[in-house]
């Protein structure tokens, strides 16, 4: 019965994909893209967040080579310019996304928040080569980064 199980496995999953990009219909396919693009801007920063984060709370032993280059990859998307992601009609209201609509009413403090990343990014990768107690004191300022933005910008998990 295991062949009759495959196939309807594969449907669930090509609608959980297709549902989290495309949760409201009435999204233009341009919408849709910007959404999908911040969103996969934030998990390759948490792709290389993680290690970071890991090694600097002591739950993985310090590796040089890795921290830097995670660093510097870290700081490389960070610089990116997003401002074309936030799009008319793209906030949280219309689901599948955490965007608060503050974003609308105040881009330049957004900006601003992600200069702070951009900034603390950047020293990160400066040091992260250098030991764990250079990475541990130039982590600190990147979490407070990401988090003090989505404090102000991003939805609370429902
Ligand atoms: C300038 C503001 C800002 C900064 C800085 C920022 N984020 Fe975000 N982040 C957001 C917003 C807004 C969302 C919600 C976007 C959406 O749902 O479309 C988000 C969503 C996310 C998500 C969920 C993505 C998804 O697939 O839905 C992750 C993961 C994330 N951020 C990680 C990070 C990490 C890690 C950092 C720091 C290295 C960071 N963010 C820094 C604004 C920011």
């Amino acid at each position: 019965m295991k062949r009759a199980i495959k196939p309807i496995a594969l449907l669930a999953t090509a609608i959980t994909f297709t549902s989290a990009a495309f949760a409201d219909g009435h999204l233009s396919r341009e919408q849709s893209s910007a959404i999908e693009a911040r969103q996969s801007h934030m998990q390759l920063m948490l792709f290389n967040f993680g290690p970071i984060a890991a090694m600097a709370q002591d739950k993985a032993p310090y590796d040089s080579a890795r921290a830097a280059q995670a660093a510097a990859n870290l700081a490389a998307v960070a610089g990116l310019d997003h401002t074309g992601y936030w799009i008319e009609g793209t906030d949280s209201s219309v689901g599948g996304n955490r965007a608060k609509a503050e974003i609308w009413t105040d881009l330049d403090g957004l900006i601003e928040a992600n200069q702070a990343l951009v900034t603390s990014t950047t020293a990160l990768a400066d040091v992260a080569g250098d030991g764990i107690d250079a990475l541990k004191a130039a982590f600190g300022p990147v979490g407070k980064s990401c988090g003090d933005c989505h404090e102000t910008y991003r939805t609370p998990r429902n």
